[in-house]
């Protein structure tokens, strides 16, 4: 029996790609599974997601679409960052299509696009600076892939910073600085087949970022794209597809006075129940959450006592009957209570995408 799981609901996936294509006004939805899918496993939901109506998959890494394909996944997949040199003949011949920025980049691809021709998508960087060609280099980049053998151009994307606030005027800029990159290639004459720009955020709240398709990650999940777009996404009816689980498994009387955990941080100020929980911090249950998290268990938020370890804390049930196998929800809904990842995030400081990304691999995903 696991000590810890995960359910995802697959109708909440399907459910939510369906409201963003309507929220896409008639863009397609490319569904972005990288990270295991935000921890909630990439094969089941990229498979939801196509049966729902994706076009399309997008993961950051390589391996993650090498991971997809051996799960028999025949859909078209980005790799959504530019590959290193020596990955580009498992990216060929799995048919997987990388996005591409760099002359070095555009060379390997080449190099293997002679015998394995490949498709690439030129990411354009309009203000995000992590990746992507600067807009000046765009046509040097572009002529550099539809003029060699082997390559072609499949579309030209950039990625917006802060779509998840909707009032920063800088969306607007990165989406103008897109226009006139794309404006360049249309005048130098090179035939770019489609454009995108949205991720879950733009497709919610920027309908100009909304162009031939859009890539949803976090709100596919059923997940707010920030804080400021939590009714947004509660008004869209976007469903979180994920809940973790565990049970009781150990329980004790402790008198008052008694210290618990590690450091002895935290002391117990009457008689009470104490439950053990058996995950921790290496199951992506973080330790800072010992500061004001809770647990349900009977349907009640109960606190945790002293530091989350690596592998069990304690949590405080009071004079309640609570007993070894006792059901725990560490996030969503128990009787009338609910704990979500945003909730988790907001007491660590964090966004709910760092939530679920970091459930470990310890912890067992269960599909409904
Ligand atoms: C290039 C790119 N597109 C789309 C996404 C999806 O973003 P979100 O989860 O906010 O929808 C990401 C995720 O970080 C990304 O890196």
């Amino acid at each position: 029996m696991s000590r810890s799981w995960v359910e995802v609901d697959l109708g909440a996936i399907a459910h939510n790609v369906a409201v963003l294509a309507g929220a896409a006004d008639g863009a397609d939805v490319c569904a972005v599974v990288k990270a295991d899918g935000y921890g909630h496993g990439a094969i089941s939901v990229a498979q939801a997601a196509i049966a729902a109506g994706a076009t399309t998959l997008a993961v950051a890494q390589v391996d993650e679409g090498v991971e997809l394909r051996e799960a028999g996944i025949e859909a078209p997949i980005w790799v959504l960052s530019e590959p290193e040199p020596h990955e580009f003949v498992a990216t060929a011949e799995l048919g997987l299509q990388p996005a591409i920025y760099s002359e070095h980049g555009i060379e390997a691809a080449a190099a293997v696009g002679v015998t394995a021709p490949l498709t690439v998508h030129l990411k354009v960087d309009t203000g995000m600076h992590r990746v992507g060609a600067a807009p000046a280099d765009v046509v040097a980049r572009a002529r550099s892939i539809v003029s060699a053998d082997g390559l072609t151009l499949g579309s030209v994307f950039t990625h917006c910073a802060v779509a998840d606030e909707p009032t920063n005027p800088f969306t607007d800029q990165q989406l103008a600085r897109f226009d006139s990159a794309l404006g360049e290639l249309a005048e130098a004459g090179i035939e770019v087949p489609f454009t995108h720009a949205a991720n879950s955020a733009g497709t919610l709240v920027v309908p100009s970022a909304r162009r031939d398709i859009v890539r949803v990650g976090i709100a596919m999940y059923g997940l707010a794209p920030s804080p400021d777009l939590a009714e947004v996404a509660c008004e869209a009816d976007l469903r979180p597809a994920l809940s973790w689980h565990s049970r009781v498994s150990f329980v004790k009387r402790l008198a008052a006075g008694n210290r618990v955990s590690y450091g002895q941080r935290a002391a117990v100020d009457r008689e009470t129940t104490v439950a053990t929980i058996p995950l921790g911090y290496a199951d992506g249950f973080r330790r800072g959450l010992w500061r004001d998290g809770s647990v349900l268990i009977g349907g009640k938020p109960r606190p945790i006592l002293g530091v989350v370890t690596m592998d069990q804390f304690v949590v405080d049930c009071g004079d309640d009957d609570v007993a070894a196998g006792d059901d725990v929800v560490l996030i969503g809904h128990q009787g009338g209570s609910l704990i979500s990842a945003d909730d988790l995030a907001a007491k660590l400081d964090t966004i709910n995408y760092e939530i679920v990304c970091g459930i470990s691999k310890r912890v067992e995903r269960r599909y409904r």
